[in-house]
C-alpha cells in the first residue's frame, strides 16, 4: 500500500499490485444460501466453496501469490533428498532469522506436533501469550497444560492499546516460580495473536519475555505464522522500530528466540511450514520426528514447488509495501463498520476483521454459541463465509462441561492481496444490514459434536425458525434475483 494523498477527502488504501489472474465468483440467492448452510450443519467449515461469494474463512493457504513466486515454482528441483530447492529455502531462513538449523514440515500444526512430542509430557506447562486451537490440542494431547499470560488489555475487546498481544511479565515470573523452571516445557509467544483478534506484541515485550526465559534457563519458542502482520505493527506503532527496516525488525525478533516455527500457509504466502532452531542439541531432539511424521529432512511433506514459492514469499515479506496491504485493508473495514455502529475488536489488528458477537447478538446466551450463530446468519445475509472464534472453538473440560470462551468472535479473514475494495464495501454493507436486523438472529445447538477440534466438523441446528424469518426479511429489504 502506498501512502498517497488523494485530492478528495477520502482516505483509501491504494494497492501496489495489479491483478493478472482472476477466479470467477458466484453469489447464490438468499434462499439457496439458507439451504446450503443447513446442509453444512450451520458450520461454515462445511460449506462448499462453490456456494461461497467471498471466502473470508481464513488467510491460510489462500493468500495471493506474486508473479515471482509463480515463476520460481517452474524451476523447482524435484528430488527426495538434498534438492537445490530445499537448500535455497534453508539459506533464506538462515539469512532472515540467523538460526542455523531448519526442520521442514507440511504445515504449522505439524511443527506443533513435533514440538509437543519433543518437549511436553504429563505435568509440564507451556506458558504463552495466548493459545491457538491446534497448539493447545497438541500440548494437551501430550498431557501438558497451557497457561495464558496475555496482559489484561489483550482481553479488552474495545481498546486503543497498540500491543494487545503482549505477555504479562509479572505473571510469567510468578508462574515459573510457582511451577519451577524444570516443569516449563517452553514459553511460547505468538505473533499477531490469532484468537484475540490478530493483535501484535511489541518487540520490547518479546525482549522482556526473553530475559525472563534466559534468567530461568527456559526455552523461548516463537510462533511466527502471523509474523508479517506483527512486523508491520512493530514498525508503525513502536517508537524505537520506526527507523528500522522490516528486515532489521525481523532479525531483532529472531535474535530473542531459541526456536521459531511457522505455518507457511500464512507466512510467505505459500503452503507448508517449518521449525528454525538455534541450538544443535534442540535440533537433534526434534529431528527424528520429521522423517517419521512428515517426510525426509529436505522436504518434510512440502512439495518442491511450494518450497520455491515460500523462499520467494519470505523475501517479499521483507517489503513493507507488501505486508502493509492486509493490515491497511482491515483497518479500512474496521473504520467503516465502526461508523455503522457494528461492534468489533479494536484497535484493528492483522489477519482479519473480528466482529464481537457478544455485543452484536447480546440476546444469545454463550451456551447457544452466539459467534457460530452470527457466522451462520452472515452467510445467509451475504454469501460471505467467516469463521467462528468463540465457545465452539473451545474444547469441553474432561468432565464434559463447556468452557465459555473469553471472546465470542466472528473472524472475517482478509487473505493478502485477494479482495478488492468494492468487495470489502459489500461486506461492510451486509454486516450493517445484519446489525440493524440482529434481533432476528437466534442461537444454535449441536446435532453432532466431535470430541477434538469440534469446530471443524461439528453439526448444529438453529434453536428456532429464526433463519426462515431472517431470509424473509432479507428478501423484503434487499431481495433481488441474482
Ligand atoms: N499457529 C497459528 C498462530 C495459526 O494461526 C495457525 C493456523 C497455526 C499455528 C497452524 O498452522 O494451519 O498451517 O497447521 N491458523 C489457521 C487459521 C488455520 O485459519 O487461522 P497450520
Amino acid at each position: 500500500m502506498a501512502t498517497v494523498k488523494f485530492y478528495g477527502n477520502e482516505t483509501v488504501p491504494l494497492e501496489m499490485h495489479k491483478v493478472r489472474i482472476v477466479q470467477k465468483l458466484c453469489l447464490p440467492p438468499v434462499e439457496r444460501r439458507l439451504e446450503k448452510i443447513t446442509e453444512a450443519g450451520n458450520n461454515t467449515f462445511l460449506l462448499k466453496n462453490a456456494d461461497v461469494f467471498l471466502d473470508m474463512l481464513t488467510d491460510s493457504g489462500v493468500n495471493a501469490m506474486s508473479d515471482q513466486q509463480q515463476a520460481a515454482m517452474m524451476v523447482a528441483d524435484d528430488s527426495y533428498a538434498g534438492s537445490a530447492t530445499y537448500t535455497r529455502l534453508e539459506n533464506k531462513l538462515r539469512d532472515l532469522f540467523g538460526m542455523h538449523y531448519f526442520l521442514p514440515a507440511h504445515q504449522g500444526r505439524a511443527c506443533e506436533h513435533i514440538l509437543a512430542k519433543a518437549f511436553v509430557s504429563p505435568g509440564k506447562v507451556v506458558p504463552m501469550n495466548y493459545h491457538f486451537t491446534t497448539t493447545k490440542a497438541h500440548i494437551t494431547l501430550q498431557g501438558g497444560a497451557v497457561e495464558e499470560l496475555v496482559t489484561d488489555a489483550g482481553l479488552e475487546v474495545v481498546s486503543v492499546n497498540p500491543f494487545k498481544g503482549n505477555m504479562d511479565i509479572g505473571k510469567l515470573r510468578a508462574l515459573i516460580k510457582a511451577r519451577g523452571a524444570d516443569n516449563i516445557a517452553f514459553v511460547r509467544m505468538e505473533s499477531g495473536t490469532n484468537l484475540i483478534g490478530g493483535q501484535p506484541f511489541s518487540l520490547q515485550n518479546l525482549a522482556d519475555v526473553s530475559n525472563v526465559c534466559k534468567e530461568n534457563g527456559v526455552l523461548l519458542v516463537l510462533d511466527a505464522s502471523l509474523l508479517a502482520d506483527n512486523l508491520y505493527f512493530n514498525k508503525v506503532r513502536e517508537e524505537h522500530c520506526k527507523a528500522l527496516s522490516i528486515r532489521e525488525i525481523t532479525r531483532r525478533t529472531a535474535d530473542l528466540c531459541d526456536v521459531i516455527y511457522f505455518s507457511a500457509r500464512k507466512l510467505g504466502c505459500a503452503r507448508g511450514g517449518g521449525i528454525c532452531i538455534r541450538d544443535q542439541g534442540i535440533y537433534q531432539r526434534m529431528r527424528p520426528l520429521v522423517p517419521l511424521f512428515e517426510g525426509f529432512l529436505t522436504y518434510g511433506g512440502m512439495s518442491v514447488r511450494e518450497m520455491e514459492a515460500l523462499t520467494v514469499g519470505l523475501e517479499e515479506t521483507m517489503d513493507e509495501e507488501m505486508i502493509n496491504q492486509g493490515p491497511q485493508f482491515i483497518a479500512y473495514m474496521v473504520d467503516q463498520l465502526q461508523e455503522r455502529g457494528v461492534p468489533l475488536i479494536t484497535p484493528a489488528g492483522g489477519l482479519g476483521c473480528h466482529i464481537d458477537a457478544k455485543r452484536f447478538v447480546d440476546h444469545i446466551p454463550q451456551a447457544q454459541y452466539p459467534a457460530g450463530a452470527l457466522a451462520s446468519a452472515l452467510y445467509i445475509a451475504s454469501g460471505i463465509r467467516g469463521m467462528e472464534r468463540g465457545t465452539l472453538s473451545e474444547q469441553r473440560e474432561p468432565d464434559g462441561s463447556e468452557i465459555f470462551a473469553n471472546m465470542e468472535l466472528v473472524r472475517l479473514a482478509m487473505p493478502r492481496r485477494v479482495f478488492t475494495l468494492s468487495q470489502v464495501k459489500y461486506a461492510v454493507d451486509r454486516l450493517a444490514w445484519l446489525y440493524d436486523n440482529r434481533r432476528l438472529i437466534g442461537g444454535l445447538s449441536f446435532i453432532e459434536e466431535p470430541e477434538v477440534l469440534r469446530f471443524f466438523y461439528g453439526l448444529l441446528k438453529p434453536v428456532s425458525d429464526w433463519q426462515d424469518k431472517l431470509v424473509a426479511k432479507f428478501r423484503e429489504d434487499l431481495g433481488d434475483s441474482l
